[in-house]
């Protein structure tokens, strides 16, 4: 991806970020997931609930997004983007479910208010998911 592009993935994850329903942790969290083969980056914000285990995190909700809102199962980056100044990256949760439909290098982009200030390889942040086809034959 260029420059143009990952900057239009941090318009809309800031964008996103906006809309998220975080009463209870104040702490709101936008995504954009790139949807490959298409102009587009999925929007997901963090959703919480007042029984703290509903909530569903921004990177999740965009993975979700992308499949049932826009067909879309092949992602080539996501932006994330929080208040922290150094940067967040996605929780194991995330990452989990993510790596059902990403490659090794897939690149997770880290941002402030301002800019992205991290890039990690997926495979850097979970060396090793749970193999979906453990499940085979059981
Ligand atoms: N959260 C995310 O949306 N993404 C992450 O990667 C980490 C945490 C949300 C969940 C909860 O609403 C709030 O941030 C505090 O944990």
């Amino acid at each position: 991806l260029n420059t143009t592009q990952l900057q239009e993935g941090l318009r809309v994850a800031i964008d996103a970020q906006k809309r998220s329903y975080s009463p209870y942790s104040s702490f709101a969290v936008g995504a954009a997931l790139k949807c490959k083969d298409k102009d587009l980056w999925v929007p997901g914000c963090n959703v919480e609930n007042a029984s703290y285990g509903g909530t569903i995190c921004a990177e999740r909700i965009a993975v979700f997004n992308a499949i049932s809102a826009h067909d879309c199962r092949q992602f080539e980056a996501i932006v994330l983007v929080t208040k922290t100044k150094a940067g967040d990256l996605p929780c194991a949760f995330c990452l989990q479910v993510l790596s059902e439909f990403v490659d090794a290098d897939f690149p997770v982009y880290s941002a402030n208010q301002k800019e992205i200030v991290k890039q990690y390889k997926f495979s850097e942040l979970l060396p090793h998911p749970f193999d979906k086809t453990n499940l085979e034959g059981v």
